[in-house]
């Protein structure tokens, strides 16, 4: 396998290209374009024509996510020139902040999480910010944000999820135009009926193309390069199938821990936080059918056949496929973490697990039997973020009975980027001794943020890499039983020390 282009260098590779050959992983951020989808139905989700987008309405501006995630963000973009000219970004939050201490919130922000931009960056973005004093579920309050937005408008719901269905009935009383798009984070709903209940909200403020409900996971470039790995090579997709595959692991481990976001964690937990959006679509990539083009329409549509085969847990299933737990007080990264029901603002009565595992059953001929596990954590030892797809051995070995072969094993290294496959060879010395070897690629450094990248994706009304309205209303089909069982006592919860690898069971 071949590395991936140098680290900084503008991503725009030779190969198919055009339209058909359109693949998220090499698009080139660096220079400003519009780009469309590609599935043959036409330039419809370009909200607002191709007029540039000139208001960026962050509601939830004071908030943690517009901190560390979106206003280093657009300082990137700023940076790389990908901004349109006449953006203003106009923060919202109830914090009783006015223009200019909102621009010091910024500055203090950019200053902690992007403090390597070049100069005059920071100072650019902070001349673009502007800020209003409003409560997001007043529709009072969001007309007034409204007012003057000439061009089309954003409204980016950076939000605790129990504000969005509030914020999104007020933006429309507050007349949102018909042109605006909206931008709504995970985890969409908290089950089934809420999530319908979100879509049926947002149905009556724009149309399904101005919908983005965003899952940073898919802007990731190991994770886009997921597709180019399966849909632009010969060799992997013949095998990729229950006949030459025996199991695939997604796993997503941390060694942070809650780090002051009980507000939201402690309601939310591992299978609510990352399970139900980032890890299903991580799965969805992984295991959908060949799409016929990466335009909106034909990925969301393999993903969502993908997700509707995902078999749902009856409580015996929860009880013996799926581990959660919760960690105690213990060390990670060199650092003292205290009991996760110690930690400020957490209720130990809501039961909140910091890990979960889960492992799902795909009822279609492709991936009968394969079981798929999903795992992601908190407060661990070791980070890892990889999704390992494990292949059945070699069903005859000509080696003699004293030699040994390995499955092998495809690695798809998320953070840092890389892929590592598993072989066997012949040995040094004799030849017919067997030797496991590690073939490796470090893949370039990303070279915008996720969220830059997502950001990006918004401003040129391309959908692609967001969730449509059935996507999300399925993966709850998927995790709301395991939450039922749990809430029922299905599957106990487990403990584990801060620092260690886990529950000894997962
Ligand atoms: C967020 C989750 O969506 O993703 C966090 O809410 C998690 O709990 C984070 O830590 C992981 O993503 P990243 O890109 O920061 O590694």
């Amino acid at each position: 396998m071949r590395p991936t282009a140098p680290a900084g260098a503008c991503p725009r590779r030779g190969g198919t290209g055009g339209r058909e050959g359109r693949r998220p992983p090499l698009r080139a951020p660096c220079s400003r374009r519009r780009r469309r989808r590609d599935d043959g139905c036409g330039p419809a989700t370009t909200r607002g024509g191709d007029r540039p987008v000139t208001t960026l309405i962050i509601c939830g501006a004071a908030g943690d996510l517009a901190g560390r995630y979106l206003l280093p963000a657009l300082a990137r973009l700023l940076a790389a020139d990908a901004l349109p000219d006449d953006l203003r970004v106009r923060g919202i939050s109830r914090e009783p902040l006015d223009t200019a201490s909102f621009r010091e919130h910024v500055r203090s922000s950019l200053a902690e999480h992007a403090a390597d931009l070049p100069d005059g960056v920071a100072g650019a973005l902070i001349g673009r910010c502007e800020y209003l004093s409003a409560d997001v579920t007043d529709a009072g309050d969001l007309t007034e944000a409204l007012t003057d937005a000439t061009g089309p408008v954003i409204a980016y719901l950076a939000l605790p999820p129990a504000l969005f269905a509030p914020a999104i009935s007020a933006l429309a009383k507050a007349g949102l135009p018909a042109d605006a798009r909206v931008v709504v984070e995970k985890p969409f709903g908290q089950d089934q009926a809420s999530a319908r209940h979100l879509n049926e909200l947002l149905a009556e403020v724009v149309a399904e193309p101005g919908v983005f409900r965003v899952d940073h996971f898919l802007a990731k470039q190991t994770v886009q390069n997921v597709l180019g790995l399966r849909f632009a090579n010969r060799i992997f997709e013949p095998m990729w199938n229950s006949v030459h595959i025996d199991r695939v692991d997604i796993v997503w481990d941390e060694t942070l821990a809650l780090e002051g976001r009980a507000g939201y964690y402690d309601r939310s937990g591992a299978l609510r936080d990352m399970i139900q959006n980032h890890l299903l679509q991580l799965l969805c990539l992984v295991a959908m059918e060949p799409p016929q083009t990466l335009g909106e329409r034909d990925l969301r549509d393999r993903k969502v056949q993908l997700l509707r085969s995902v078999r749902g847990m009856t409580p015996e299933e929860a009880a013996r496929r799926t581990v959660r737990a919760r960690y105690t007080a213990g060390t990670s990264r060199g650092r003292p973490v205290p009991d996760y029901t110690a930690e400020p603002g957490v209720d130990p009565a809501n039961g909140t697990e910091t890990f979960a595992e889960v492992t799902l059953a795909i009822d279609n001929w492709r991936w009968a039997g394969v079981p798929f596990r999903l795992r992601s954590g908190k407060a661990l030892g070791t980070a890892r973020s990889e999704i390992s797809v494990h292949f059945k051995p070699v069903p005859h070995l000509a080696f003699g009975q004293s030699q040994q072969a390995v499955a092998n094993v495809l690695r798809l290294r998320l953070a840092p980027d890389r892929i590592d496959l598993l072989v066997n060879l012949n040995g040094e010395g004799d030849p017919f001794d067997l030797e496991t070897a590690e073939l490796g690629a470090d893949l370039a450094p990303q070279e915008l943020p996720a969220y830059s990248r997502l950001l990006l994706d918004v401003l040129e009304g391309d959908p692609s890499l967001t969730i449509r309205d059935d996507e999300a209303e399925e993966s709850w089909r998927i995790v709301e039983p395991i939450l039922a069982a749990w809430q029922d006592g299905a599957a106990p919860l487990l403990e584990y020390p801060a620092g260690s690898q886990g529950p000894n069971t997962a």
